[in-house]
């Protein structure tokens, strides 16, 4: 499962606890609409707040106030749009946001899920006292497959144990941070909790690339596009997310989204990279006057490249290909010289070729992304 990352829609990063059964249906309705199924993407998943109590038998239901048809009528609804709907749970006595969690009823909650025709759990780590990290998750793996109903396991404990060391094999995406924010360069400090700018989350992943591959993704949280940061801000984040092989499951209200924000989820070109079957993540290759650049290799001996502009100001960029010297340590790919053509993924357009030094000005917290496309294949 989930041999490129992951691509969905979660109602957490704009919602919060406010979800129901309509809402998730107009977004199932929106995601087929605005060209976005189209462009990839696959899971409407529910985030934390759905549940309503455990039964005189210990199965959950869905709280009736929000989901009054059930969740097997809402699983049939989105998968006739050709859709798949994901669900969430806690591995301790309760979520993040109060509601029941799965501890002690990891194998029932596996079945109710695949009962009603889930396909997708993320799977949450507060309220744990006393539990481990690895085993926790491997108990609700080992329930979901008992459950038999093919399931994306999303394991969700901030990387607090490393996730990336164990997670293979046992989830098929792991986050690696606390929580992002719709900011891109400044944390919010809530006091017990940093929620972290997009700048930050990048700066947490260089160091991850070589565990993950397909079926096992690092996950630096889901998207922030269209949740108040400019278009600028929003392209960069969405492009470095591609970079970074990372899911992207996006977070913003999909029935009111204006077409800058549908044309940055939607560009099939940047899509791409991320979606690429090689599945190996991009590496910081130098970080230059607040310009980084970065580069992930791809299928055909292609390559992707960005310039990330980390500060307010715009900058002058310039690379000349032929004297650098390019190599992926985990691969062991290279860049070589004068083969390429140029194409800026954003523009749609190619400008250029490896041959010559490429100059460019990216604005301020924007990027440049490029794409080498090899010649004579
Ligand atoms: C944690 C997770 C978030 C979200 C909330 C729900 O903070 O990291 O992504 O699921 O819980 O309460």
């Amino acid at each position: 499962m989930a041999l490129t990352p992951p691509m969905g829609w979660n109602t957490w990063n704009k919602f919060a606890c406010n979800v129901n059964e309509q809402m998730i249906r107009d977004m199932a309705d929106a995601m087929v609409s605005s060209g976005m199924k189209d462009a990839g993407y696959l899971y409407i998943n529910i985030d934390d707040c759905w549940h309503g109590e455990r039964d005189s038998l210990g199965f959950i239901h869905p709280d009736p106030a929000r989901f009054p048809h059930g969740m097997k009528a809402l699983a049939d609804y989105v998968h006739s749009k050709g859709l798949k709907l994901g669900i969430y749970s806690d591995a301790g006595y309760k979520t993040c946001a109060g509601r029941p969690g799965s501890r002690g009823h990891e194998y029932q909650d596996a079945l109710q899920y695949a009962k009603w025709g889930i396909d997708y759990l993320k799977y949450d780590w507060c309220n744990t006292e006393g539990l481990r990290q690895v085993g926790a998750y491997m108990t609700m793996r080992d329930a979901l497959y008992a459950a038999g109903r093919p399931m994306v396991f999303s394991i969700c404990e901030w990387g607090s144990s490393y996730p990336w060391q164990w997670g293979k094999g046992v989830g098929n995406l792991w986050r690696t941070t606390s929580d992002i924010s719709a900011n891109f360069a400044e944390n919010i400090d809530h006091g017990t909790w940093m929620q972290l700018s997009v700048l930050s989350i990048i700066d947490q992943q260089d160091s991850l690339r070589k565990y993950a591959g397909p079926g096992h993704w690092n996950d630096p949280d889901m998207l922030e596009v269209g949740n108040g940061m400019t278009n600028n801000e929003d392209r960069a984040h969405f492009s470095m997310w591609c970079m970074l092989a990372a899911p992207l499951i996006a977070g913003n209200d999909l029935t009111t989204m204006s077409q800058e924000t549908k044309d940055i989820l939607t560009n099939k070109e940047v899509i791409a990279v991320d979606q690429d079957s090689l599945g190996i993540e991009g590496f910081r290759y130098s970080s230059i006057d607040s310009v980084e650049i970065w580069f992930k290799p791809l299928e055909k001996d292609n390559w992707a490249m960005c310039f990330l502009n980390r500060s307010v100001a715009p900058r002058d960029i310039s690379f000349d290909f032929q004297k650098e010297n390019i190599v992926d340590d985990i691969s062991g790919k290279k860049v070589e010289n004068a083969d390429y053509v140029v194409r800026n993924l954003w523009m749609h357009k190619n400008i250029g070729t490896t041959k010559k030094e490429l100059k460019a000005v990216v604005s301020g917290y924007d990027i440049l992304m490029l794409e080498l496309v090899k010649r004579d294949r």
